[in-house]
């Protein structure tokens, strides 16, 4: 049980805590600036991160989620390590996914590296499918 953690949106405040779970996590690549990514996604009008903090405080699960006027999605899914199979990681996608309805978005994606595959089973527990598709992506300003 994640018992002792409250979900709730990020604050500016938690910003390094929520960047040090993500690099803790496995979930910092070079191609991304998370920083950068905290503070663009708390301050869009579609974005948002929503963390689990624990009852001292400390940040132990996160999820950046947002929707581009058609699908909703997900990043950033996380639970620290030290804290993993007690339902962290399921009530950070449980709420994102209401965010997500009461904002009207039908359908949650998300997207997995390959070099991630073993979380598949995470997301499919949790009623996701794999959806074959092929994303295409271009970078419009160079890598940070
Ligand atoms: C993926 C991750 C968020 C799961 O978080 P967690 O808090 O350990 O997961 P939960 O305890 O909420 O598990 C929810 C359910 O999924 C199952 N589950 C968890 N990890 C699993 C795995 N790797 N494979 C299969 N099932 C898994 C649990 O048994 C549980 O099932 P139940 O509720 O029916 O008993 C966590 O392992 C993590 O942070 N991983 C590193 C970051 C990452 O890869 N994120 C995803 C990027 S796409």
């Amino acid at each position: 049980m994640a018992g002792s953690v409250a979900v709730r949106a990020a604050t500016p405040e938690d910003e390094p805590q929520v960047v040090a779970l993500w690099h803790a996590c496995g979930l910092v690549v070079p191609s991304n600036d998370p920083v950068a990514d905290f503070r663009f996604a708390r301050g869009a009008p579609s974005s948002d991160i929503l963390v689990a903090a624990d009852e001292a405080g400390r940040i132990r699960g996160s999820v950046l989620v947002g929707h581009d006027g058609h699908r909703g999605w997900l990043y950033y899914v996380a639970a620290a390590p030290d804290a993993r199979n007690t339902g962290i990681g399921r009530r950070m996608v449980d709420a994102a996914e209401a965010w997500l309805e009461a904002r009207g978005v039908v359908k949650a994606q998300l997207m997995v590296r390959e070099t991630n595959r073993q979380v598949i089973a995470f997301y499919e527990r949790l009623g996701f499918a794999v959806t074959p598709r092929t994303v295409m992506a271009k970078r419009l300003r160079p890598e940070p």
